[in-house]
């Protein structure tokens, strides 16, 4: 870990401040659908799709039947490594993206030519919310010997004045690299993710303090208790989570990384530390396996999100049909700002080429 400067310090105590303002909004309560009424509305997205010559691409964590939708109609559903490389992939003129706001952003930078909707644009992360660009921008200004590393989970802003952008499937092996070649990294925003690669790599890195505020709700001492009534499961924990949580995972990563070790992994039972969404994809894949969702402070106590991430809970099969409807809540990116964007961005996605990392499809 780096020592930082009482100046350094300083701006470890700064920063916070911005993520403090962040506002979780309570999870959307969309009208119950009965089956015959989900079928026909799922019928008529898939005409609009055909219509409208477009493709979904929807996240683990959203809604069943968005993601059942995206495969059902010729889309796809993955992490955001996955989400990024399909729409460039994808011969549809118009991305419909299903998660929120920086996977719909990053959609757009690599693919400018595409029209991009989402059914909420005000579908944000607590990740982005709590590293604005201007505080980020003095924040690198004040570092400038250190290459600038940030998560996909970040505004178009912010990407424009990273060296590289990285998601959870691809941290490691690129700070990795840094480190080999003696570079010294600025760390952006998920201090836990930070933290997380700065031990398993040893790089020198200094963290921004953002936190996902789904993930941070995850509490050690109660996986502890967890782990004893279930001695067979293996913990499976999404890097996003404190240090008490990933320190007692059997294995740590991504999402694809995770549904992956259900399939794979010999258990009978896997205690799960990520948004329960990604259940619905470890059930399809391995049907006989027990998923037990990992402990949080529980409803009612101190968890606002119980495990459940309220912005990626704004995407719906009713906004869904109302964006095709009416080609509202499109992404526009300064092209300016984009300009400088996509650089960090497909030097990502050029690293994970050739490093063979995260196959499209690597699920199946
Ligand atoms: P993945 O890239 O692992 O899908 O993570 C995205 C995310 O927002 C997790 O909270
Ligand atoms: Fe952001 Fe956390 Fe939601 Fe992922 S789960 S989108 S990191 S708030």
């Amino acid at each position: 870990m780096s020592t930082v400067s009482p100046q350094q310090l300083t701006e470890y105590v700064d920063e916070p401040r911005a993520e403090r303002r962040i506002q979780v909004p309570k999870h959307p309560q969309w009208p119950p659908l009965s089956r015959a009424q989900k079928d026909e509305l799922k019928g008529r997205i898939a005409r609009l799709l055909v219509a409208q010559d477009a493709v979904l691409v929807a996240h683990y964590y959203t809604d069943a039947d968005l993601q059942s939708l995206a495969e059902e109609t010729g889309g796809f559903v993955a992490d955001s490594l996955e989400m990024a490389r399909f729409g460039s992939e994808s011969p549809a003129s118009t991305l419909v993206v299903c998660g929120v706001r920086f996977m719909g952003e990053t959609a757009k930078i690599i693919n400018p030519e595409k029209r991009v909707l989402m059914p909420d644009l005000a579908a944000t992360c607590s990740l982005d919310e709590g590293c604005p660009a201007d505080t980020f921008t003095a924040f690198c200004d004040r570092n400038p010997d250190r290459t600038v590393v940030v998560y996909a989970n970040t505004s178009a802003d912010v990407k424009a004045r990273a060296d590289w952008v990285v998601t959870s499937s691809i941290a490691l092996p690129v700070v990795q690299h840094l480190h080999e070649r003696g570079e010294k990294v600025l760390w952006a925003p998920d201090k836990y993710l930070g933290h997380y690669v700065e031990r398993m790599t040893g790089a020198d890195m200094l963290l921004w303090q953002g936190s996902c505020v789904v993930h941070e709700e995850f509490k050690g001492f109660a996986l502890n208790r967890l782990r004893r009534l279930h001695p067979d499961a293996a913990v499976l924990v999404h890097p996003e989570s404190p240090d008490e949580v990933v320190d007692q995972a059997d294995l740590v990563g991504s999402t694809t990384q995770l549904i992956k070790a259900v399939n794979e992994m010999p258990n009978p039972e896997f205690i799960v530390a990520t948004d329960e969404g990604i259940f619905w994809k470890m059930h399809q894949l391995a049907p006989r396996k027990t998923l037990i969702a990992a402990p949080t402070a529980g409803v009612g106590a101190t968890c606002e999100s119980c495990a459940h991430c309220p912005w990626m809970a704004m995407n719906a099969l009713q906004n869904l049909e109302q964006v095709l409807l009416t080609g509202g809540r499109e992404i526009h990116i300064d092209p300016k700002v984009r300009e400088r964007a996509v650089l960090p961005i497909q030097r990502m996605l050029d690293f994970a080429r050739e490093h063979g990392i995260g196959v499209k499809h690597d699920t199946d």
